[in-house]
């Protein structure tokens, strides 16, 4: 049975709140509560949660206070992690996240050390130097842009996340992590829905979107 790792140590500068990222109300819960519903309806019972010092653990799961950097909050989740061979890392600033997400992440594992959900990228995306001139256009068609949740073999992750500090801390996502030791990693499609919460402007799409979801009082 696989084990999930929700990361929600973060302070959540970019947003600006009066508290954590993870605990602003978002459509009227706490944030990660969100992505623990997910986890959930995926079957995965076993989750820890990274925190920020002084934060509790929602009832029902592992809470361990998370590092400095995202990485060192992962590494730090692993390591109060229950018996599993997989295990799934999500950020809890990604409150869009399906059971589905993490169902196919998992499956993916079969012939990858890592899966993550991944959005074909829709912009034009070019290169350019400090002088702000363009030295490239990439080709579309091969780019992704990357998403929690990543799934990984355990023994992968652990490997991966043996890296020194200074390595963990230029990590924007564990899969390059395993990327650097060697490992496979696979995309598995997902879309530009699963948003990560960054902004102000990003919370108030995402509370459109968690909106639509709660059920509506009956009509008269
Ligand atoms: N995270 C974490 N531990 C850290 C830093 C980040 O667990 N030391 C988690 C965040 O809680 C979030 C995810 O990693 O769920 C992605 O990070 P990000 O969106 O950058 O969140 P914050 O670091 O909280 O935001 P900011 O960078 O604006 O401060
Ligand atoms: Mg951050």
């Amino acid at each position: 049975m696989a084990v999930a790792l929700l990361v929600a140590a973060g302070s959540g500068e970019r947003l600006g709140a009066d508290r954590p990222k993870a605990f602003v109300v978002l459509a009227g819960r706490p944030m990660l509560e969100w992505s623990l519903d997910a986890l959930r309806a995926a079957g995965i019972d076993d989750v820890v949660v990274a925190l920020p010092e002084g934060w509790a653990a929602p009832e029902g799961c592992i809470g361990v206070t998370g590092g400095m950097t995202r990485s060192a909050s992962v590494r730090a989740a692993l390591a109060a992690a229950p018996p599993g061979e997989a295990v799934v890392v999500h950020d809890a600033a990604r409150p869009l996240v399906t059971p589905e997400h993490f169902t196919a992440a998992l499956a993916a594992l079969a012939d990858a050390d890592c899966a993550t959900a991944a959005a074909p990228v829709t912009d034009t995306v070019k290169e350019a130097g400090p002088d702000l001139l363009v030295t490239a256009t990439l080709d579309r068609s091969r780019l992704w842009a990357i998403q929690t949740p990543q799934a990984f073999r355990r023994a992968a992750l652990e490997r991966a996340l043996a890296a020194g500090k200074e390595v963990l801390a230029r990590a924007t996502d564990d899969a390059w992590l395993v990327e650097r030791t060697g490992g496979s990693v696979r995309v598995v499609e997902s879309t530009p829905a699963n948003l990560k919460v960054t902004t102000p402007h990003d919370l108030r799409i995402a509370e459109h979107l968690l909106a639509d979801r709660l059920p509506r009082p009956p009509a008269h």
